[in-house]
């Protein structure tokens, strides 16, 4: 059984979509949910799952990236995670944090990479006349938002679409995406999933 462990900052949607798909004879388990943010919406729903969580703030370490992820490293690590996957965590990672977990981090990306590495994805899609948009999941190398494509979700962009209705039309495949390749992901199979 490979265990999981689950990065966020925010209201943690994906990380319950994962959760909640690791049951049964699924290959893998969460075994911790981390925030960077104390106040992360996602860690009172990971506990009310009965999911181990635990936050590192970035803040008190200012500037001092390394030092920052060397206490993520202690806290990571400490849960022994087979996989780490990135679920709306929005902290840039060093080199010496992706190596560390090389070939076994994934990230959700709401945007069909390679167009829109970065933020602001649904806002650029439609100022650049797209007619579609959508969600990646890739494994996490040094490159931002830029390692191998494990599979992707495509929806339309409609005429009069805002960022937010373009995001709320996307994040439910964001849902359905992500635990489709973790589910393949843990079991050593690459093959990119497409959805729908
Ligand atoms: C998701 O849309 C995810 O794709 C995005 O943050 C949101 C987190 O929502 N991630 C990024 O933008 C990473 N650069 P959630 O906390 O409800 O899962």
């Amino acid at each position: 059984m490979k265990r999981v462990a689950i990065l966020i900052s925010g209201s943690g949607s994906n990380m319950v979509a994962l959760a909640d798909s690791m049951t049964g004879d699924h290959p893998a388990r969460p075994v911790l949910v981390l925030s960077n943010v104390a106040t992360a919406g996602g860690i009172a729903k990971a506990q009310a799952m009965g999911i181990a969580t635990a936050v590192v703030e970035h803040k008190p370490f200012g500037r001092d990236r390394e030092a920052f992820e060397a206490a993520l490293i202690e806290t990571l690590d400490a849960a022994r995670p087979d996989i780490i996957c990135l679920a709306g965590f929005m902290r840039i990672l060093t080199p010496t944090f992706i190596n560390h977990y090389a070939g076994r981090m994934l990230n959700i990306h709401p945007s069909l990479l390679p167009k829109y590495k970065g933020l602001d994805t649904h806002a650029r899609a439609i100022e650049a006349g797209d007619d579609e948009a959508g969600c990646s999941v890739h494994e996490v190398t040094a490159e931002l938002d830029g390692g191998p494509i494990l599979g992707q979700a495509r929806v339309p962009i409609l005429p009069g679409d805002t960022p937010d209705d373009l995001a709320a039309r996307v994040l439910p495949m964001e849902h359905r995406l992500y635990p489709a390749v973790l589910a393949r992901f843990a079991t050593g199979d690459r093959t990119p999933v497409v959805l729908p």
